[in-house]
């Protein structure tokens, strides 16, 4: 028994529910036929369809196809932009003070990454609307289970989906699309494969700190700098007193840069009150200047819950808070985390002073840190 239903014509919105349909009667018919056979079997009544293009290959619908496949190309592109700027952009930070060549490495990742989205979006929708047929359909809603009519006419009525996407004979559009979507999976990837391109050595597992002999003869302790280079020695803090330091390493880096570009190094060097007392963490006492009675002692200032800057001191409680989710650090007890989310003490550097060319002294770092760095994935015994 064949349909009531008329391909690409208006149809009523009241017709009578068809008589069931035999699988062999279904087998016969064309895939839109079986489909518009499915849709009123299963309530569904198309009450509007036409095809946008009836006549195949016109240079109308050539220019439309054209115009969608440009939009995925766009989208392509972006996705390869993406992934060339994450591993080729210089990405490193500098002082502040000093130029920076990371600026534009997140605002173009995330240009890059807007483009391919909105325009593989922009694509599917011009794709739907310009392309496929226009069709308007009403529903009735029922509970009764899949006959095998029914399967027959649902995957007639996926076929009949696909084409019409027009997807088998729209080869250019196939290929930009398969381009875009190939370009939108391999993004997620390039964070890991991008790392194995650079390959970032052991340097995460140290800080600049770390003694250098060949810089800094003949027991490589590293000198400690302000933000201007300036060295530090004791006499440059009151008590109470606190101050941000660095490695005084001059580092050159490929884009003609000299200066501290570590991230890790940020270091707060503080001062006591005279009386105030630091209890020492263990394998830490001799950590502070002057050894037996520290009066200084230096802390990472990198927090050790997400990383951010943990630098306003409280000189009345001695305590170093962290403004991003208010953790605070106990500076007499070893800056042991005494509320917030941070659970991880702040590393702590050991600090020395040696006599300068001027005949002052001033402070090294006696070693590296002992312990990780900020919310740090490695850790250190
Ligand atoms: S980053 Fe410091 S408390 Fe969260």
């Amino acid at each position: 028994m064949s349909t009531t239903h008329e391909p690409h014509t208006t149809a009523g919105s009241h017709v009578q529910p068809p008589e069931p349909l035999t699988a062999d009667e279904l087998r016969e018919m064309s895939t839109e036929d079986a489909m518009l056979a499915g849709t009123e079997a299963d309530g569904v009544h198309i009450v509007h369809r036409r095809n946008r293009f009836p006549v195949p290959g016109t240079k109308a619908e050539k220019r439309v196809e054209r115009a969608v496949a440009l939009t995925f190309l766009i989208s392509a592109l972006g996705g390869v932009g993406f992934i060339v700027a994450f591993v080729a952009l210089p990405y490193r930070w500098h002082l502040p003070g000093t130029p920076q060549n990371f600026r534009f490495y997140t605002p173009a990742l995330g240009a890059l990454l807007a483009i391919m989205l909105i325009f593989m979006g922009v694509g599917l929708v011009l794709w739907a609307k310009w392309l496929m047929p226009e069709e308007e359909a009403v529903q009735d809603r029922h509970d009764d289970p899949t006959t095998e009519q029914d399967k027959l006419m649902i995957e007639a009525t996926l076929l009949s989906g696909l084409e019409d996407t027009g997807l088998p004979r729209r080869g250019l559009i196939l290929k930009t699309l398969g381009l875009a979507g190939g370009a939108m999976l391999t993004v997620p990837l390039v964070a890991l494969v991008g790392g194995m391109i650079k390959n970032p050595g052991n340097k995460f597992f140290h800080t600049q700190f770390r003694p250098n002999k060949k810089l800094f003869p003949p027991n490589g302790h590293v000198p400690i700098v302000d933000v201007d280079f300036r060295r530090i020695g004791p006499d440059d803090l009151e008590p109470g007193g606190l101050l941000t330091v660095f490695p005084g390493i001059h580092e050159d880096d490929s884009d003609g840069f000299n200066g501290v570009t570590d991230a890790a190094s940020p270091t707060l060097l503080i001062r006591l009150h005279p009386g105030q007392k630091v209890q020492a963490r263990k394998g830490q006492a001799g950590f502070g200047w002057p050894t037996a009675n520290p009066e200084y002692v230096a802390f990472s200032k990198i927090c050790t819950h997400a990383g951010c800057p943990a630098s306003l001191y409280e000189q009345q409680t001695s305590r170093l808070l962290c403004p991003c989710h208010q953790s605070q650090f106990e500076v007499l007890k070893d800056a042991k985390p005494v509320f917030g989310p941070a659970s991880r003490s702040l590393p702590k550097l050991p600090l020395g002073v040696e006599m300068g060319d001027d005949g002052r002294q001033y402070f090294v770092a006696l070693d590296d840190y002992h312990e990780a760095i900020g919310p740090a994935f490695w850790n250190r015994p």
